[in-house]
Formats: C-alpha cells, structure tokens, sequence
C-alpha cells in the first residue's frame, strides 16, 4: 500500500502487522525478536521484489511441454547495514539464494545522531545490479542516506530500502537525498524522540537482536 509519502511502500498483510506487535514488545525476548526480524524481512522482501522482470522458459513437466517463467534481468545484491541489517539476512536470502550479500557499516552517533562509516564491501560490478538495502529501523534517516549515498559511489544505481519500522522524518530525508530509492516497510510510526529513538518504535533494535545493552 503507498501513503501519503510517495517513496514509502506499508506492507498491511495481517501476518506482517501481528508479527511486528510481537516484535514490539518489551516482553519478547532476545531469541523470538531475532526469529521474527528473519520472519519479517523474508515477507517485505516479497512485496520488494513484485517488480522483478520474468522471461519465459520451456518446461518439461512428465506429461509434455509447457511454458514457465523465471526471474531474469540484474543481479539482485543484498546490503545489511551492520549491525542491525544483519538479521534481515537469512529471511530475504531464503526467498532469492542465489543473492550476493555485501556489508555496510555504520553506526549512530549517539550524542550527534550523524553517521560514522566503519566498513564497505559490494560486488565489484554494482552498477550491473539490483539493490535491496537491509535495516530495521528508519529514524533521522541518516543512516539510509549514507548508505545509499556510498552504494551508488560504488557504481549502483537501482536501490530499494526495506526496513521493519519507519519515522515520517527518515521517510522524508531519504526521500529528499534519494528520491529514486523506494522504502519498504512493515509501519510507519509516529515520530522521533529527544534522543533519535522512533515512537512508538521497538527501541535499540541491533541490542535486542543481539542481546547487548
Ligand atoms: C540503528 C539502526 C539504523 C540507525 C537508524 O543502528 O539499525 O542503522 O540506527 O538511525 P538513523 O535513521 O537516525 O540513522 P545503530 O546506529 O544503533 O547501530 P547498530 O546497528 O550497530 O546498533
Ligand atoms: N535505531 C534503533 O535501533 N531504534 C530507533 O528507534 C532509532 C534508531
């Protein structure tokens, strides 16, 4: 479903919101959050991949011959922004195997809120590739625009961003730096505290995942 914001994608599939309101509470622990951040990637990934371009192929089923389809067209490249991205991982790579994986790391600055890049590493022929860009949380936004600013440094030039929850500031910043790069997500949430954190949100999403604080 679009909204009001003409980069951002929701995804309203029941599965996806009772998922997300479990990955939402303080309750959950650190093992089931990890299990539904892989659960929720792989179904975002199936809306994010819905403009993949198909060719059609001869194939022999034990009765005669028919006509299939396959996926065709770029490479599909998949970018977890460490360490939160990282969880998406498994989920997407579960729906596309045959998916590279490059990294990107970044963390927030916790007092300025601005990115500070620690690690970059893509396919070396980027521009010949489909980009899925993977992170949990959309918040100031920062974080996806530097990522995406440093990919299409790197030669790439069609990106899509999915993340789990989105801010309307981070929607609007990625969509001002980047507005070629489209947003999947399973909620867009109300806004940012004092501290950069997203309301209602999910809190520090890389310390829930891997159990740090
Ligand atoms: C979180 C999150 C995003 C970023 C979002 O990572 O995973 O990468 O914050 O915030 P922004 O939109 O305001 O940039 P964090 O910096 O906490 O790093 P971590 O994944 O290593 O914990
Ligand atoms: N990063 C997170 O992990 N959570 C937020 O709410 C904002 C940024």
């Amino acid at each position: 479903m679009h909204t009001t914001h003409a980069n951002l994608t929701l995804v309203r599939h029941p599965l996806v919101q009772h998922k997300l309101a479990l990955l939402r509470s303080r309750d959950t622990p650190v093992k089931i959050f990890k299990e539904l951040v892989d659960e929720l990637a792989m179904l975002l990934a199936y809306e994010a991949t819905i403009g993949l371009p198909l060719e059609a192929v001869t194939v022999h089923t034990p009765l005669e011959a028919t006509t299939g389809y396959r996926v065709s067209g770029k490479k599909l490249t998949l970018v977890p922004i460490l360490r939160a991205g990282l969880g998406m991982v498994e989920g997407v790579l579960r729906l596309v195997p045959s998916a590279r994986v490059g990294h990107i790391g970044l963390y927030r600055d916790h007092d300025t809120l601005q990115p500070v890049d620690y690690y970059f590493k893509v396919p070396g022929d980027a521009s010949e590739r489909d980009f899925l860009l993977l992170d949990p949380m959309l918040a100031t936004g920062g974080s996806a625009a530097s990522a995406v600013a440093s990919l299409k440094r790197a030669g790439a030039t069609r990106i899509r961003f999915l993340c789990l929850v989105a801010a309307p500031e981070g929607v609007r910043r990625l969509g001002a730096e980047h507005p070629d790069v489209g947003i999947v997500a399973a909620a867009l949430d109300r806004e940012l505290n004092e501290r950069g954190y997203i309301l209602p949100g999910l809190g520090d999403a890389g310390d829930r995942l891997f159990g740090t604080r």
